[in-house]
């Protein structure tokens, strides 16, 4: 059964199939709304959530579905000691596929060895949030007209960012993307990802701390929020917070055409007097995430055979 958990369970061809489907849902809405007609997604947040949940419930309903889940692990059977793994089965049997987010990485993956339905990791702990990734993919892909040969600043919270982890496998894969990591000490890029990944493919990279002096360096920005939650005490956060905040001021030396991103939410990293920016994308993120998320479920159900 095909899952989504990591980025890399699709190859680089299933990637740019899922952007071009998703780009043809965007000019022919229509001509899918039925294809997912008396199928049911299961939405299963054990962790906050806004945009993933609700753009999976909006994605499924556009395309004819309809939606079943819970948005609070208190008010699930969780509470009261139910496994990951018996959980998965249960909604087996209501549903035609799941989406899970989860605090604990690794989690989605669990479900997905149960369920005997498709499984989507919506974001686990630290790791991995490969469906962020796909709307990411498609933003830059949109806006820059390709995937390949481009500089690319990921800033902020590098170590607990799992949706720059995701990102950065993604794009490895693409010929000559260059990456510029911007973080403080204490937030660097996890080794995992940076020897294992960008040392290990060779892919040319350079940290700072400074986002200013590599800005005109940049064709795409990608802003990250702290992540308060997964710090183990707040004095920590309180001083990390705000590290870097995008401000008109420091986008006087960036490139006309810079692409800026955010994954969102947004605490205090982009002044909103930036959103007004031609080179603000992040809303247009959250849109295109709505219409790659409609792609991936129409796959996982083709592939499961539940639609045709
Ligand atoms: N980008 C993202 O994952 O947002 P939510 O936490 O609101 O789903």
């Amino acid at each position: 059964m095909k899952s989504l958990i990591d980025i890399l369970d699709f190859s680089v061809e299933e990637v740019n199939e899922l952007l071009d489907t998703a780009d043809d849902i965007i000019a022919n809405p229509d001509k899918y709304a039925e294809c997912c007609k008396r199928k049911k997604l299961a939405t299963l947040f054990f962790e906050p959530s806004t945009r993933t949940r609700l753009s999976f419930e909006a994605a499924m309903i556009e395309l004819g579905g309809s939606v079943i889940g819970f948005s609070d692990a208190q008010n699930s059977s969780s509470s009261k000691g139910e496994s990951v793994s018996d959980t998965a089965k249960v909604i087996s049997c209501y549903a035609d596929i799941i989406a899970m987010r989860h605090p604990k990485e690794g989690a989605p993956l669990v479900a997905a060895q149960a369920a005997s339905i498709p499984v989507i990791n919506a974001g686990d702990g630290g790791h991995n949030h490969p469906t962020q990734t796909l709307a990411d993919l498609l933003t830059i892909r949109r806006e820059k007209g390709k995937l390949d040969n481009f500089t690319i600043g990921f800033c902020g919270d590098l170590k607990f960012g799992r949706t720059v982890h995701s990102l950065i496998n993604a794009l490895a894969r693409y010929e000559n993307v260059r990456i510029v990591l911007i973080s403080p000490d204490e937030l660097k890029l996890p080794s995992y990802v940076k020897t294992d990944v960008l040392e290990k493919k060779g892919i040319t990279y350079v940290q700072t701390t400074d986002l200013e002096v590599v800005m005109p360096e940049l064709d795409v920005l990608y802003m990250t929020r702290v992540q308060k939650e997964r710090f183990f005490n707040e004095e920590d956060y309180l001083r990390l917070k705000d590290s870097y905040i995008l401000t008109p001021q420091k986008l006087t030396a960036a490139k006309p055409d810079l692409c800026i991103l955010h994954p969102l939410p947004r605490v205090n990293e982009i002044s909103v007097a930036i959103d007004d920016d031609p080179r603000a994308c992040y809303f247009k993120q959250v849109l295109c995430a709505k219409y790659v998320r409609m792609a991936l479920i129409l796959k996982l159900l083709k592939e499961a055979g539940k639609i045709v």
